[in-house]
């Protein structure tokens, strides 16, 4: 996969690139990563980028021009699938990273200031919000996609299986993992994890998986279609949870 970023602040990227699973998926040819600074392709004096905003209004929006005439050097742009990063964008989830993954070109434009001349919206394919909080720019937008597409490509990861079980898999939420001692400061591994019993792991860990999402995001479960096992447990907990109340 290829995925080029456009920003004016390239050194943001630095760190990431040059570490942990990024850095080997780039040194061993899954992914290739290329930081533009569209500053650099700026006509006006100075480089300058921003601009005021037409019909007034307080700070500066970033011209289309440096953008696009960036975006136009990028071998086969027109073909890449063209992200912009902006809290307005529609929100991103493991679902997204499932699907952008599969593409073979990834371009990401990184908004910046106020924002970008809407006449932007021309030249890419979809906005991309990474939760309902305003960042300071979107390179941290486009960190967190490219981290969480560069995982999935096949083979980033050495061991295969930590793709196959994780958090929002099957929609739910991952079950809680150890590793030793077996005992720390008083606190136990659960007792069905030692047992050997693959079966009983089995179920515990899912278990543990709709436990964990009926406590934290009861949203998630909402969108399943559940076994009748499944909504029997479920039932279990909210009725000790009643009963947890009642006894409080
Ligand atoms: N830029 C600023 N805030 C952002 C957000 N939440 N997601 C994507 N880009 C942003």
């Amino acid at each position: 996969m290829i995925i080029d970023i456009l920003t004016l602040f390239p050194e943001m990227f630095t760190g990431i690139i040059e570490s942990s699973i990024i850095k080997r998926a780039k040194e061993n040819g899954f992914v290739s990563i290329n930081i533009h600074d569209f500053r650099q392709y700026s006509n006006k004096p100075n480089k300058r980028v921003d601009d005021y905003s037409y019909g007034g209004g307080a700070g500066m929006i970033i011209s289309v021009q440096p953008i696009v005439d960036c975006l136009k050097q990028i071998p086969n742009y027109n073909k890449a699938k063209k992200i912009l990063t902006t809290p307005s964008g529609i929100k991103y989830d493991q679902n997204k990273a499932f699907e952008l993954a599969k593409e073979e070109h990834i371009i990401i434009i990184c908004g910046h200031y106020e924002g970008i001349d809407d006449r932007i919206t021309h030249y890419i394919d979809e906005e991309i919000s990474i939760g309902d909080y305003i960042l300071t720019g979107g390179e941290i937008a486009a960190l967190a996609i490219f981290d969480s597409i560069t995982r999935l490509i096949p083979g980033v990861l050495g061991n295969e299986e930590s793709t196959e079980v994780e958090s929002f898999d099957e929609g739910l939420l991952e079950y809680p993992q150890y590793t030793r001692p077996q005992v720390y400061d008083n606190y136990k591994v659960p007792d069905v994890l030692i047992s050997g019993h693959h079966e009983n792991i089995r179920n515990f860990r899912h278990r543990m998986s709709l436990k964990k999402t009926y406590e934290k995001r009861k949203d998630l479960l909402d969108k399943l279609l559940l076994s009748k096992e499944d909504l029997e447990y479920i039932e279990s907990l909210k009725q000790k949870k009643d009963l947890d109340e009642y006894e409080n």
